[in-house]
Order: C-alpha cells, then sequence, then structure tokens
C-alpha cells in the first residue's frame, strides 16, 4: 500500500521530467544540427575563398575541381594554416590526365619548385609524398643495378666521325653530351676518350649535375628526378618523338662535376682542362623555346601527336618546364668542359 502511494505521488513528477528531458534533448538535436550545417557551409566558403586563390598557380580545366583540391583545401581552412600542401604525385597525375593544369608554368614552376609560390598570402607547396619517394628510390636502385647497354667506343665513334668534317684540325671539336650515358658507362667513356681524343682537338662535354649539397634523402631530391624519371616511362611505352631526352640516364642526379674533372685529369693520359662553364642559363632558354613550341606550334605539335597521345604530349610540355625550372632555381646546372691534349 505504502508503494502504491509513493508510485502514484511520484507519477506526475517523473511524466513532467521525462517531457522536459525529450524537449531539451530535442532541442540539442536541432540547434547542433543547425551549427553543423552552419559550420559545414563556413567551411566551403573558406575553401572556395582558396581555391580561388590557388587559381593563381593552378586552374581546373572543367567547370568545378577535382574532389581532391576541395577536400585539400578545406582541411586547410579546418587547421587554419596558412599553406596548402599538393601530393607531388597527384599533381602529377592530375596534369597528365589533363583535370588541371599550371597557370603559366614557365612562371609558376621555378617558384612552386623552390617553395616561394604563394596567393593572397596562402603559401601553396609541393608535398612529397612516400608514393612518389618510393617509386624515385625504386628507379634509382634499378638504374644503378641493371645499367642499360652502353658501348663507350661506338658512342665515341659516332661523335669522332660525324666531327672529322671540313673544318681545319685545332678549330675541330667533338661535342659530347653525356645526358644519355649511364653512370656505370661514364668512367669507361672517360677513358676512352683519353686514348683516342686526336692531338690538336677539343672535346667539349656538356652535362647536367644536381645540386650536390641536396642527398638521396632530401625531398628536393625527387622533385629534381622528376623530368628523369618520366622519360624513363615514356621510353617504355615507345613513343619516339622525344629525341634525345627519351633515352636519359640518372646520371644527372648523381654525378657531380667534381667527380667529372677528376675522371678527365687522371690515370695515365690525362686530359688538359681549357674552361669549365655554367650554361645554365643557355640551356633553360632552349628548353623554354622547345616547351614554347610544342605548346604554341601548331606543326610541331601535330608531329609530336602524330606518334604520341594527347597526355603524353601534356607530359612532355610539363616536364620540359619542369626540368627549365630545376634550372632556374638551382637544383641542377648544366656545365659544360672544354678539354684538350
Ligand atoms: C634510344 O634508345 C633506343 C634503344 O635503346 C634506340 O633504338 C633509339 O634510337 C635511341 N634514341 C635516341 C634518340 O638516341
Ligand atoms: C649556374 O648558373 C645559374 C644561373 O645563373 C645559377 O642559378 C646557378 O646557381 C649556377 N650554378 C652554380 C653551381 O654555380
Amino acid at each position: 500500500m505504502a508503494s502504491r502511494i509513493f508510485v502514484n505521488e511520484n507519477g506526475p513528477m517523473f511524466f513532467g521530467l521525462l517531457a522536459s528531458s525529450v524537449i531539451f534533448l530535442t532541442f540539442v538535436i536541432f540547434s547542433s544540427s543547425r551549427s553543423g550545417l552552419k559550420q559545414a557551409a563556413d567551411v566551403r566558403q573558406g575553401s572556395d575563398v582558396i581555391l580561388r586563390a590557388l587559381q593563381g598557380v593552378l586552374v581546373p580545366t572543367r567547370s568545378h575541381w577535382p574532389l581532391l583540391y576541395r577536400a585539400i583545401s578545406e582541411s586547410m581552412h579546418r587547421s587554419r594554416e596558412k599553406a596548402l600542401f599538393i601530393p607531388l604525385s597527384k599533381l602529377l597525375r592530375d596534369c597528365g590526365d589533363g583535370s588541371v593544369e599550371l597557370r603559366d608554368a614557365k612562371r609558376t614552376l621555378p617558384e612552386l619548385l623552390s617553395g616561394r609560390a604563394a596567393v593572397k598570402g596562402c603559401r601553396v607547396c609541393l608535398q612529397v609524398d612516400l608514393a612518389f619517394r618510393t617509386a624515385v628510390s625504386l628507379w634509382l636502385a634499378k638504374t644503378q643495378c641493371f645499367p642499360p647497354t652502353f658501348m663507350p667506343k661506338a658512342f665515341l665513334a659516332n661523335r669522332l666521325k660525324s666531327s672529322q668534317g671540313s673544318q681545319k684540325p685545332g678549330y675541330d671539336h667533338i661535342r659530347l653530351d653525356l645526358d644519355t650515358v649511364p653512370y656505370s658507362g661514364l668512367q669507361p667513356l672517360i677513358r676512352h676518350l683519353q686514348a683516342k681524343l686526336p692531338k690538336d682537338f677539343f672535346a667539349s662535354i656538356e652535362f647536367t649535375a644536381r645540386d650536390a649539397a641536396i642527398s638521396v634523402l632530401d625531398p628536393s631530391f625527387a622533385l629534381m628526378a622528376v623530368p628523369f624519371l618520366s622519360d624513363r616511362l615514356a621510353h617504355k611505352s615507345g613513343t619516339k618523338n622525344n629525341g634525345n631526352r627519351q633515352n636519359r640516364s640518372s646520371l644527372a642526379l648523381i654525378v657531380s662535376l667534381v667527380e667529372v674533372i677528376g675522371l678527365l685529369t687522371s690515370k695515365s693520359a690525362p686530359l688538359t682542362i681549357l674552361s669549365v662553364e655554367n650554361i645554365s642559363v643557355a640551356r633553360f632558354e632552349a628548353l623554354d623555346q622547345e616547351a614554347t613550341m610544342l605548346e604554341l606550334d601548331s606543326g610541331t605539335r601535330s608531329a609530336f601527336m602524330s606518334c604520341g597521345t594527347l597526355q603524353e604530349w601534356r607530359e612532355e610540355c610539363l616536364y620540359l618546364h619542369w626540368e627549365s625550372a630545376l634550372l632556374k632555381t638551382g637544383l641542377l646546372t648544366r656545365w659544360k668542359i672544354i678539354v684538350g691534349r
């Protein structure tokens, strides 16, 4: 009896509590979903602002940005960081398939590669992601362990023959571009040159070399590898239209100026160094010109397209600009050494 009185007396109070907590909960859910919506709209707006700024460097080729760039800009807005990080492997993929393109690559790439790209107070950085770093390490290991066949005698004989024309000895010289020589072939080639360079002949030796201060483990190393790595892919797919660049080795990423000079001036028949010159400027001007022709000159473009795909054309333009930018920022240097007897 006592317990029934208890229930009866507290019944209304219990229902009152229940009702008020239901009302409270509803209010909380409603208001949090409203603030959630408001927050989502805020993030969207913030990321729109960032994406508009990004267009100073990168532009989407369709009416909307690919999801990745939306996601990156949203996370930048949330974290309130002042830098936008674009994964390198994704950027290369998207420029290749044409979903985004660099705005004025000639101007923006040197800024991007040196970490100085910024639009409206927002820094745009390339993030060397693990996927790309792994690809570079594997490629480097492969070119070192299984170098392509290289025949120094044939390589040199071709150049000697083509230079023995009508010119008078003493003014004649052979021109060697080492960029296609695998690292393992460098020493045999130079020893052969020492043995075969005729008296009164000069040899002008050109090659690209990376900034020796940057180690293989540095993220900048992967940035330097981009145009070289791509050439291997182009070579594999069998396209014949990118001339010498197609067959380049990884030499530029391994060799240093000091090493080449050391090889030329050592052993039993050392050569005399007549001059050493940094020709980066001439080289990047030539690369810029080549890129402009490929992009704008209809004849050059259709010659490329007759044996390549649209994707390969986009990549070729990008890698020409990329290599030029590496030379402009000093990550790579183009050297010319003239030697004689
Ligand atoms: C590149 O190498 C392939 C075979 O390794 C050769 O057939 C081709 O002629 C070379 N291309 C150039 C431009 O040297
Ligand atoms: C070579 O010249 C370029 C252009 O003037 C310069 O940026 C680069 O630092 C030079 N490289 C070296 C190693 O001096």
